[in-house]
């Protein structure tokens, strides 16, 4: 008998390892020979643990699961597969069967850490066609896709390996930013756990295409489960070929290193990344020069979120224009979108860009858990903008995000019901700048500080109006002097409190029409 279980850290704070271990000795007690398959999550978090048996080429899935449930289930899994816990065929769940998965299609399906089951889904197609192009050509296909950088700034790839290809230099490095701090975000976490080939694959197809031959993987200190998963996942690989001096027998190296990071949010901030990575403090570089031009110990680096990069294969894989059909305008491909906070169905959504905020919210989440009505979801994690249901009715793409105050970010929407408090969350939003500066700019330190102070002022009710009037500068001041996101984005959250929720600070509302 072969089970499905992840490994992913969602399901083992779950109880998975203590599943697993409970299976393995009703199994004993049994005399059945059990193999459980340690797999990715699906992404549907309210099921896990998730345990799945293969029945006439499907899928059936039990959750959640837990250790009490072993004996019924496995006499349901060796009889007629009925049990109370049976969610069915996993692909059919419609939160599963809408999505298109480009980048998560092998995430809860295959083992992890097999070079053969990825192969056999598809894996290195994209890679063996890369080997084949010059590097021009490759550039020219991440481009003509449209894929933006996913860690969220959006900026377009293909210009950034176009710069780094480009630049003249003995020695060239992609550096991955797996620093997923952002709150409510776990694709990176999910991707590296469940399918680390592709991330794999992704760095060494960008390394052919820009000329580096090393390449790092900035990993935060909190995802253990990942770097183990990384790390063997990067000696398999070199043990069948995909990494070293000879790449798939093409003449071309490439090698991969996972770098463990100190739980400084900043370093998710790429100069800052770089210079932790080179073993000075972590804090932020002026740009120029352009980590394209002058980024890991002086060299053209090419720095990309992880999820930029595991959208590299299936574009080299299945053409430019197949991923540019996905999306809407400017916003190609796919986001995996990621739905969390206070909500019935959280999880991993891969999508085309262009669905509607409430979409994901209402249709996929669900709603709250506890059934409240919704009152704000906070997008792009603690310096994305707070929107309130009014504005439910955006499509999810950069361009319509930007037009209304709000960003993609790295895809990460937390969801409040009606007992949240937008003041609170504002003056959250500075107390989490105090922390996390890396203190280089005036605005950012200095500001943070006064932006929560000015906060209390404003909740005792102490002058008021004119504290109102001082917040609304300090947010001008920080976002135009601030040297990077971290004390420029800070106002987001703050602004778009006051404006969508003013009545938390004591406001009186606006005319929401021009909302
Ligand atoms: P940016 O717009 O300065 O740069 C984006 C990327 O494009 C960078 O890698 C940059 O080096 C590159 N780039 C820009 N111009 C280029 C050119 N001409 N040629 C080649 N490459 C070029 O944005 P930045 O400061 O890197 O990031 C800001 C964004 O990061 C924000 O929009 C925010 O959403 C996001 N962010 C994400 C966090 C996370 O944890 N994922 C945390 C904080 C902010
Ligand atoms: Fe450092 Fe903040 Fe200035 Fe960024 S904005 S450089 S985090 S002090």
């Amino acid at each position: 008998l072969t089970l499905y279980l992840p490994l992913d850290s969602a399901a083992v704070a779950l109880g998975a390892d203590e599943l697993a271990d409970a299976l393995v000795r009703e199994a004993d007690k049994r005399k059945l020979d059990l193999k459980i398959v340690r797999t990715g999550s699906r992404g549907m978090h309210w099921l896990e643990p998730l345990v799945e048996v293969e029945k006439d080429g499907k899928r059936i899935g039990y959750g959640p699961v837990d250790e009490g449930d072993t004996a019924s289930l496995l006499d349901a899994v060796m009889g007629d597969g009925k049990h109370e816990k049976s969610v069915g065929a996993v692909e059919e769940i419609p939160f599963f069967k809408n999505q298109t998965r480009l980048i998560f299609g092998r995430c809860g399906v295959i083992d992890p850490l097999s070079v053969e089951d990825y192969e056999k889904h598809g894996g290195n197609a994209g890679l063996d066609k890369a080997l084949k192009m010059d590097s021009a050509a490759i550039c020219e296909e991440v481009f003509e896709s449209g894929l933006r950088g996913r860690g969220g700034a959006g900026f377009p790839a293909g210009i950034k390996w176009r710069t780094v290809a480009g630049a003249e230099a003995d020695q060239k490095y992609i550096v991955v930013n797996a620093d997923e701090g952002d709150s409510g975000t776990f694709a990176d976490r999910m991707i590296m756990e469940g399918d680390p080939f592709i991330l794999i694959e992704g760095m060494t197809i960008a390394g052919v295409a820009v000329g580096a031959t090393e390449g790092y993987i900035y990993l935060r200190s909190e995802y253990p489960v990942a770097a183990r998963v990384l790390n063997d996942a990067i000696a398999d690989a070199r043990k069948a070929g995909l990494l070293g001096e000879n790449v798939r027998g093409s003449g071309k190296a490439f090698d991969i290193e996972v770098f463990i990071g100190a739980g400084a949010y900043i370093c998710g901030e790429e100069t800052s990344l770089l210079n932790s990575l080179e073993g000075k403090r972590g804090e932020v570089r002026s740009k120029p020069p352009l980590p394209a031009l002058e980024g890991l110990f002086g060299k053209p680096t090419l720095v990309h979120n992880v999820i930029s990069l595991c959208s590299v294969p299936a574009i080299l894989e299945k053409g430019a224009k197949f991923y540019r059909d996905y999306g809407m305008g400017k916003s190609t491909g796919t986001m995996p979108f990621q739905i969390a906070g206070n909500v019935k169905h959280g999880g991993l959504y891969e999508t085309a860009f262009g669905l509607k905020l409430r979409e994901l919210v209402e249709d996929i989440g669900g709603g709250t858990l506890n059934g409240r009505p919704v009152r704000a979801v906070q997008i792009g994690g603690p310096l994305g903008a707070y929107l309130s249901p009014r504005l439910f009715d955006l499509e999810m793409d950069y361009e319509t995000m930007a037009a209304n105050g709000a960003g993609v970010g790295h895809g990460g929407i937390v969801i409040y019901d009606d007992s949240v408090n937008l003041l609170e969350q504002a003056r959250y939003a500075f107390e989490f700048c105090v922390e996390e500066s890396c203190g280089k700019c005036t605005p950012c330190r200095v500001g943070s500080v006064r932006g929560v102070e000015i906060m209390d002022r404003i909740k005792e009710g102490v002058e008021h109006g004119k504290n109102v009037d001082v917040l609304e500068d300090l947010c001008e001041l920080m976002v135009d002097g601030s040297l990077c996101a971290m004390g420029g984005m800070t106002p987001i959250p703050v602004q778009s409190a006051v404006k969508h929720f003013p009545e938390d600070f004591g406001i009186k509302p606006a005319k929401q029409a021009a909302e």
